[in-house]
C-alpha cells in the first residue's frame, strides 16, 4: 500500500479497532486524523501515533451530531486539503432482549452506528467527488450479515450500514470513489468486554484481535475489494446462510433458543 502522504480520517480512533488502525496506517506512512468523543483518550492515542507519523492529528467529535461532524470535516479539509480515505469505524453496541431495551439506547445505537457514518460520508464526499478520487471504508459487523439473539438494535444498525455501502458502491464507483465494508466477528476490545457476560456469549477461541481486523482493513484498502468478512469461520457461516437460508435459520434458532429468557413483568 502506498500510504505516503495519504490523509486518512478514522472515526472512533481512540480505542480498540480504530486505535490499532491509526497506528498501523501511520506505520505505513499515512497522515492519520482520529476522532472520538473523549479528548483524554484521543490525546493518549495521538501521543502514540505521532511517534510514527508526526503530522497526524486528533479531533474531538461526536459523530452522532451533524453540527460536530460538519465542523470536523471542514477542519480536516482546511488543515490537510483532502481526505483520501474515510474509515467509518466508531460504533457502540448492546446485547440485551429487545423488549427490555430503552428507546434511548436503541436511538443511540442507530445514531452512532448508522447516522454517524452517513453524516461523515455525506460531508466528506463533495471534496472526494471534486478530486475524482477517494475511498469510504465502513466497519460493519458479522451482526450486519447474520441476525443473532439479543442484538436486534445493533444488528439493524449494521444491516443498514451494509445496505448503505452496497448502494453507495454503485453510485460512487463511476465517480472514481471506492466504497468497501468490513464485517468482523467478535473482537477483543472494550466494546466486546462490555457485554461479555450476557448470553449468547462469544466462545473465547472465536474472538479475534484488533490487529487481525486492522490487517484485513489494510488488505481491503490495498485491493479496493468491496467486502471482507473476518475471520474465515464467519465468512463460511455467511456463505452457508446465503446458500441455505432456511436451514441456516433453523440451525441457529435451535442454538439460540435455550438462551431466551422471558421478559421481566412490568
Ligand atoms: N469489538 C467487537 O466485537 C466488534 C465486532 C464487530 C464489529 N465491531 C465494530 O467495530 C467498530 C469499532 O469497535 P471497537 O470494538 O473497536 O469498539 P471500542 O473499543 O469500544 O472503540 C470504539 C471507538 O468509537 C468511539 N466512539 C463511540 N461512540 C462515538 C461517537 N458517538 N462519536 C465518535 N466516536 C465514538 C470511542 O471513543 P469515545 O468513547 O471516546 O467516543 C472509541 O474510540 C464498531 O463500529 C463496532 O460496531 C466491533
Amino acid at each position: 500500500m502506498n500510504s505516503k502522504s495519504q490523509v486518512i480520517l478514522i472515526t472512533g480512533a481512540s480505542n480498540g479497532i480504530g486505535r490499532r488502525l491509526a497506528l498501523d496506517l501511520a506505520a505505513k506512512g499515512a497522515v492519520v486524523i482520529g476522532c472520538g468523543r473523549s479528548q483524554e483518550r484521543l490525546d493518549e492515542m495521538l501521543t502514540e501515533v505521532r511517534h510514527i507519523s508526526s503530522s497526524s492529528a486528533a479531533i474531538a467529535c461526536d459523530i452522532g451530531q451533524l453540527d460536530q461532524v460538519r465542523v470536523m470535516i471542514a477542519k480536516v479539509l482546511a488543515d490537510f486539503g483532502k481526505i483520501d480515505i474515510l474509515i467509518n469505524n466508531a460504533g457502540i453496541g448492546m446485547r440485551q432482549p429487545f423488549v427490555e431495551m430503552s428507546f434511548e439506547i436503541i436511538e443511540d445505537i442507530m445514531r452512532t452506528n448508522y447516522l454517524g457514518a452517513v453524516y461523515c460520508t455525506h460531508e466528506a464526499l463533495p471534496s472526494m467527488i471534486a478530486r475524482g478520487r477517494g475511498h469510504i471504508v465502513n466497519i460493519s459487523s458479522g451482526a450486519g450479515k447474520i441476525g443473532t439473539l439479543n442484538m436486534a438494535a445493533y444488528s439493524a444498525s449494521k444491516f443498514a450500514i451494509n445496505g448503505f455501502s452496497e448502494s453507495l458502491y454503485h453510485e460512487l464507483k463511476p465517480l472514481g470513489i471506492d466504497v468497501s465494508v468490513v464485517c468482523p466477528g467478535p473482537v477483543e476490545t472494550n466494546f466486546n468486554r462490555l457485554f461479555a457476560d450476557t448470553q449468547p456469549k462469544s466462545p473465547p477461541r472465536l474472538i479475534i484481535t484488533p490487529e487481525a481486523v486492522s490487517q484485513a482493513v489494510i488488505a481491503l484498502i490495498e485491493t479496493k475489494k468491496f467486502e471482507v468478512v473476518v475471520p474465515r469461520w464467519l465468512a463460511l457461516m455467511c456463505w452457508f446462510k446465503r446458500m441455505t437460508p432456511n436451514l441456516f435459520r433453523s440451525v441457529s434458532h435451535r442454538a439460540f433458543r435455550r438462551h431466551v429468557v422471558a421478559a421481566k413483568k412490568p
